[in-house]
């Protein structure tokens, strides 16, 4: 599925105010805390927003609505095409497909926690095979994979606090006690290769 994205977006109205170093904030004029709050929960509750998606594009339209309407910001927008594929519409990731070991001739459902977004979705029908473990530090052209279900990883990769903070104007007091730590979140590190490479995911499947 071909979908549109302005991926770049976000990046470059950043970019453009991190990047006025000389800008002073005059506090009575900064958004009050609720005001903050809406925003992050506008941001929050939308759901999967996977890159292209429509509620991606949506939530994408809404920012840069709201950055037009902030007197002396210029905002660029460069849209890409990206091939990916989305849960059905209005459906989440449980809804839309399903996982299930077979044991003792019984099918025991295990919950899906995520999906690697630019890989390839079956056609609809399902597909069985033995489960076999590859660990991240072994390439899946190693290892005969033909109709095999195969168990991935993404290794962590802990990023410091502090790095994220770095362009940060002002850091309130109740953060700095955060700041030696990090943030670690296993989708973080790039996949393995093998993992997005079309042609080899195809074969995996076949
Ligand atoms: C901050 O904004 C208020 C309200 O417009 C204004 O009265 C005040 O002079 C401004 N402070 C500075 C330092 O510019
Ligand atoms: C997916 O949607 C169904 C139906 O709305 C809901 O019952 C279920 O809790 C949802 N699952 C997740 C992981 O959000
Ligand atoms: C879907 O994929 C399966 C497994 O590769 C294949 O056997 C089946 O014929 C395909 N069905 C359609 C409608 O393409
Ligand atoms: C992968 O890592 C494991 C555990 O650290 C190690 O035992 C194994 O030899 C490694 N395999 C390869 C192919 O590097
Ligand atoms: C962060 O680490 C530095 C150096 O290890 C230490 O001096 C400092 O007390 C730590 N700060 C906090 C808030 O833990």
């Amino acid at each position: 599925m071909l979908l549109q994205t302005p991926l770049s977006f976000f990046f470059l109205a950043s970019g453009m105010v991190m990047g006025s170093t000389a800008l002073n904030v005059n506090e009575t004029l900064f958004s009050p805390v609720n005001e903050l709050r809406h925003l992050v929960h506008r941001v929050g509750s939308v759901g999967l927003r996977l890159p292209g998606s429509q509620v991606h594009n949506e939530l994408v339209n809404w920012i840069s609505h709201s950055l037009h309407k902030i007197q002396g910001v210029e905002v660029q927008e460069s849209r890409y095409d990206l091939i990916t594929w989305e849960p059905k519409v209005g459906k989440n990731l449980s809804e839309s497909g399903s996982l299930c070991i077979e044991l003792k001739g019984k099918c025991h459902n295990i919950p899906i926690v995520g999906a690697i977004p630019y890989t390839l979705p079956t056609n609809g029908s399902s597909l069985t095979g033995p489960l076999i473990y590859i660990p991240p530090n072994q390439s899946i052209s190693s290892v005969d994979v033909r109709g095999k279900i195969i168990l991935r990883e993404y290794a962590p990769l802990p990023v410091p606090n502090a790095y994220l903070f770095k362009d940060a104007y002002y850091i309130s007091p109740d953060l700095a006690a955060q700041l030696n730590g990090t943030y670690e979140r296993p989708y973080l590190s790039t996949p393995a290769v093998d993992l997005i490479d079309p042609v080899k995911v195809e074969l995996m499947a076949s």
